[in-house]
């Protein structure tokens, strides 16, 4: 468990490598930390916060995290994006992996608001909650230790810089991790072995994203995004039931679709499916709606943002600033 008097004396040994980095270093390009997270409890400074190098969860990768997004309105206050709805699956991926959790649901989400408070950060941000097996020597039993539990922050733009343009999309060579070898439900951090080591490969091979298959060959989800496929107005996705995550923004897209009066199928989706559709987009905190304009050497919905994408990314860009009254109980203002 976190101890003060261990944190006083790190921090006056530990180098800061993120913040020594020089201003182009790619660490910093576009990332600005918050000063201030909330450790354990409590508002501690950035250099504060640090950990021991034999922590569990940095070894073994025995964590969960949540990624949140906070955007600046047109009267200057920072719009929080259901941070109930995060911190919940927050909760369920420490219950799912068997974490000693010691914060409830609504501890959280104080704790996220608190932060975003105390940095008084006037433009969007992006919160990262995290929840991690603190020392725990090598046994591999991570339901014997207690976690330390996070929240820190960015300042945060656009995760693929610009909406917009479309994305160039190729399939992964690495297959999604199945049901059966983890916990593709729970945002853990050990399960992003998988996502970095395709999302490498595609950038290696010049592509924005890459789309995992499942060991059905279905599709299932970019990296750090549900995917959606449209064909003669209707949407597919992917089903709970295939291993993605039960992403918020794909919740937020479905609930739009049932206001608008448009289809949306939960099921198994095919590759063949994918390169005669006629618009395929991304949902994600980090990426937002975004399209998808060419996917593996095929152009997609003729090389452009479609009808139906723009419609859902439009939709979804007001709502999370709040400026939609319908959608308006899933925001916080700060
Ligand atoms: C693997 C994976 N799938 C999907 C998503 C999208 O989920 P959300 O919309 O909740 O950000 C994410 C991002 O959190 C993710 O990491």
């Amino acid at each position: 468990m976190f101890d003060q008097r261990h944190t006083d004396r790190a921090s006056k040994a530990y180098i800061p490598a993120f913040r020594q980095a020089p201003e182009n270093h790619s660490w910093r390009r576009g990332l600005e930390p918050f000063s201030k997270l909330w450790f354990n409890g409590r508002i501690v400074a950035f250099e504060s916060a640090v950990t021991s190098v034999l922590t569990h969860g940095l070894n073994y990768g025995t964590g969960v995290f949540e990624g949140i997004r906070g955007y600046k309105t047109k009267d200057g206050r920072i719009s929080v994006f259901r941070n109930k709805d995060h911190m919940t699956r927050f909760v369920e991926s420490c219950r799912m992996l068997g974490l000693k959790m010691q914060y409830s649901v609504d501890e959280m989400t104080s704790a996220v608001l608190q932060v975003v408070k105390e940095n008084h950060v006037a433009s969007d941000l992006y919160i990262r909650p995290i929840a991690y097996v603190g020392f725990g020597g090598i046994n591999l039993d991570l339901t014997r230790f207690g976690v330390d539990v996070a929240v820190g922050g960015f300042k945060f733009e656009d995760y693929f810089g610009g909406t917009a343009k479309g994305l160039k999309v190729c399939t992964s060579s690495w297959r999604k991790i199945s049901r059966g070898s983890s916990l593709p439900l729970a945002k853990a951090s050990g399960n992003y072995l998988n996502a970095c080591l395709a999302k490498a490969e595609a950038s290696r091979n010049g592509y924005d994203e890459a789309i995992f298959l499942d060991q059905d060959d279905n599709l299932c989800e970019g990296t750090g995004e549900n995917l959606f496929v449209a064909s003669g107005g209707k949407l597919l996705t992917p089903s709970l039931s295939s291993p993605i995550l039960n992403g918020i923004t794909r919740d937020t897209v479905i609930r739009f679709c049932e206001s608008l009066g448009i289809q949306v199928l939960e099921r198994d989706v095919t590759r063949g499916e994918a390169y005669r559709a006629d618009e395929m987009f991304f949902t994600g905190t980090a990426a937002g709606v975004v399209p998808i304009t060419e996917y593996d050497g095929r152009t997609i919905g003729g090389g452009i943002e479609g009808e139906l994408t723009a419609k859902l990314r439009n939709m979804y860009e007001s709502v999370v600033r709040g400026e939609s009254e319908p959608y308006i109980e899933w925001v916080t203002f700060v």
